[in-house]
């Protein structure tokens, strides 16, 4: 069997994040500029076969996680037929997903069919208002529907993601304390990051300190609640509720440490870091022919240069970066 696929800092990667599309059905001010984004061509993006291929090699070399994002997945037209066969690739255990929620109820029952473990749903404000302002589109009933429908099923793991952007959404946090009430999920509030055309500023920040002040402030009793292995957030329990409060602070707080993650793009570029400049494209190796040993050998090569650390708070803002849509997350 192949050796894992360790970089130079001791860390083991067994999770790949994949994205199936540059598309989306909203306009997220943090994930895109208002203009939208260049779109590759359609000869540049992975087909369904190149992209099992490299899931597959991935999967030989080790890697048992992997998350569908986007764009919006849910806009793949074949997303249970995907879903079901990464899911039937040696060595993979869990097909995650992160969507908006907003196309997703009438699919979801295929999607678990298909062998869909676990859902994370961004949402960011429980107002239609607000969330229309933020996402540049509606969304919010359709959103929530899907949260239902995600939990009426049993899907084994449900997650909400919630970026906190200052003077939006941080008077939310406490409703949003409240949807783990009766229900078992995660309700996981996110720094706000720095990418290509969203205008991050320090100061739109909401750093895990204050939001976790403003539960503490609420849920005086709050404890903490066992930790996931490989974890982005940090998770507590108000008492008597079912479900958890995470927050993840990749600003403040970064888990490179822990780091165990790769991504693929839409295009075919691996990415290493999140915060990454470096990308390879498997693409091309892929269109030129590679085998799965010469992919493998990229693969580990690109691991090699992979940092210690992202390069903090202030210089992120200045890498060039591609916008979240194209990273997928
Ligand atoms: P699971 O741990 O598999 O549930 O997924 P996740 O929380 O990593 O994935 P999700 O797509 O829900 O992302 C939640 C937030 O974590 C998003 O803001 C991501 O951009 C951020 N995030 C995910 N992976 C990384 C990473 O490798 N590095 C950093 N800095 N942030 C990440
Ligand atoms: N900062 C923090 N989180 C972000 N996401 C997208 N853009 C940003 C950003 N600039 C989140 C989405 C989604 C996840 C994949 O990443 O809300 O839940
Ligand atoms: Fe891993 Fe890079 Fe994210 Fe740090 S910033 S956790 S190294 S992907």
């Amino acid at each position: 069997p192949e050796p894992p696929l360790l970089d130079l800092h001791g860390r083991t990667h067994d999770y790949l994040r994949i994205s199936l599309t540059e598309r989306c059905n909203l306009r997220c001010q943090y994930c895109m500029p208002a203009e939208g984004v260049r779109l590759s061509a359609r000869a540049a993006l992975l087909t369904r076969d190149e992209l099992l291929r490299l899931a597959r090699v991935f999967a030989a070399l080790g890697v048992r996680k992997l998350r569908l994002t986007g764009g919006e997945p849910t806009l793949r037209a074949d997303l249970p037929e995907l879903v079901r066969e990464l899911r039937a690739l040696p060595g993979v255990r869990t097909v995650a997903m992160t969507s908006n929620g907003v196309a997703l109820a009438r699919r979801l029952p295929a999607l678990q069919r298909a062998g869909l473990d676990a859902l994370n749903l961004s949402l960011d404000s429980l107002r239609a208002d607000r969330y229309e302002r933020l996402a540049r589109r509606p969304g919010l009933a359709r959103a929530l529907a899907s949260l239902d429908v995600a939990l009426q099923l049993g899907l084994p793991r449900v997650k909400v993601n919630t970026v906190l952007v200052r003077g939006f959404n941080e008077d939310e946090i406490c409703d949003f304390v409240e949807l783990t009430r009766e229900r078992d999920i995660d309700v996981r509030f996110i720094e706000f990051m720095p990418f290509a055309g969203n205008e991050w500023r320090d100061a739109r920040m909401v750093p895990e300190r204050a939001a976790l002040d403003a539960v503490r402030r609420r849920y005086p009793a709050l404890r903490p609640a066992a930790p996931e292995p490989c974890r982005t957030a940090s998770l507590w329990q108000a008492p008597g509720h079912r479900g958890r409060v995470g927050f993840i602070s990749s600003m403040s707080k970064p888990f490179c440490g822990s780091c165990n993650r790769l991504r693929l793009t839409a295009d075919g570029n691996l990415k290493v870091c999140l915060f990454g400049e470096a990308e390879v494209s498997l693409r091309d190796a892929l269109r030129a022919g590679a085998d799965d040993a010469a992919l493998a050998q990229l693969v580990r090569a690109a691991l090699r240069r992979k940092h210690k650390q992202h390069a903090g708070m202030q210089n992120l803002a200045r890498l060039k970066n591609r916008p979240m849509i194209l990273i997928g997350g």
